[in-house]
């Protein structure tokens, strides 16, 4: 499944960005090189989605493992703020972090938090208004649970719809008017993540007044700092070429371009 929708849109980012960037030639007409672009950022887009409805559907069916490093907070979370700094700045929204409280290591899959965190994020940046502030924290309670938390100055959620957001595609505000853009996934992937990792999630809020995303993770999953936390390298964000070309290949073989009929297959 994963293969069959990947390969396409592999040749449509690939090709589009070659078209875009004139690598074989100039187009000669400017409007040809504003639509290649909008073509790769449509798919690129619609990879991003369909990334995460085959990470939920892994999840919900179980074949998801983890890949469990020890991994130091006050380095993951600044890295985290690092992806959505920029749209913070944009929007007039200040996220702090708490790094004082954060002195352990926690064992973890750092991919897999990075989704967690810089979906929750995502979400603080996109629903505060400008002025407002985020605020991460992840401490230890001790006896309890390793919390980490991320709040809020934001629009909120209204009681109606706070356990419903948690379903996939549910969005808080429905009708046309609806300003945010999205696909209702980001929070039930959060969980399905958080889960794995045998913690718990739940969300507190206020309408006008705020969000607070609270992630409890058992103890067993903390160390004291001295352990060798790894600090992980940022995802590549640009789309090879030589990719691009590969995937047409590959494309050609498994039949898209010949008009198959690969749902046969
Ligand atoms: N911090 C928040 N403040 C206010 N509303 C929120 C917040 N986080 C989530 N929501 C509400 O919950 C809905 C679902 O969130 P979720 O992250 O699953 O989807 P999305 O952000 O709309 O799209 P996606 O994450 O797939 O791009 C949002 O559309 C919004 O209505
Ligand atoms: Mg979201």
């Amino acid at each position: 499944m994963s293969h069959e929708l990947r390969t396409p849109l592999n040749a449509i980012m690939g090709f589009s960005q070659i078209i875009a960037e004139e690598t074989l030639g100039p187009i000669g007409t400017d409007k040809y090189i504003e639509y290649s672009r909008d073509i790769n950022g449509s798919a690129q887009h619609l990879l991003a989605i369909i990334n995460d409805i085959l990470d939920l559907a892994r999840i919900e069916a179980g074949k998801t493992e983890l890949i469990e490093d020890p991994l130091d907070p006050q380095m993951l979370i600044p890295a985290c703020i690092r992806v959505v700094s920029e749209r913070a700045k944009v929007a007039g929204v200040a996220v702090e972090f708490a790094a004082e409280n954060a002195d352990f290591v926690f064992v973890g899959d750092e991919r897999k938090m990075k989704q967690i965190i810089i979906n929750l994020l995502s979400n603080a940046v996109k629903f505060t208004p400008a002025g407002g502030r985020i605020d991460v924290r992840w401490q230890i309670i001790e006896g309890r649970c390793c919390e980490l938390t991320i709040c809020d100055t934001g629009i909120g959620i209204g009681p109606e719809d706070l356990t419903r957001v948690l379903q996939p595609f549910a969005q808080a505000e429905s009708g046309l008017n609806r300003r945010y853009e999205g696909t209702g996934l980001g929070l039930p992937l959060t969980r399905g993540l958080v889960e794995l990792h045998g913690g718990s999630f739940r969300l507190v809020s206020e309408l006008g007044r705020g969000t607070q995303a609270i992630i409890e993770f058992p103890l067993s999953r903390v160390r004291a700092s001295g352990a060798q936390p790894s600090a992980g390298a940022p995802a590549p964000s640009r789309w090879p070429v030589h990719q691009a070309i590969e995937a047409l290949e590959q494309t050609i073989r498994t039949g898209f371009l010949s008009g198959e009929d690969h749902a046969t297959r």
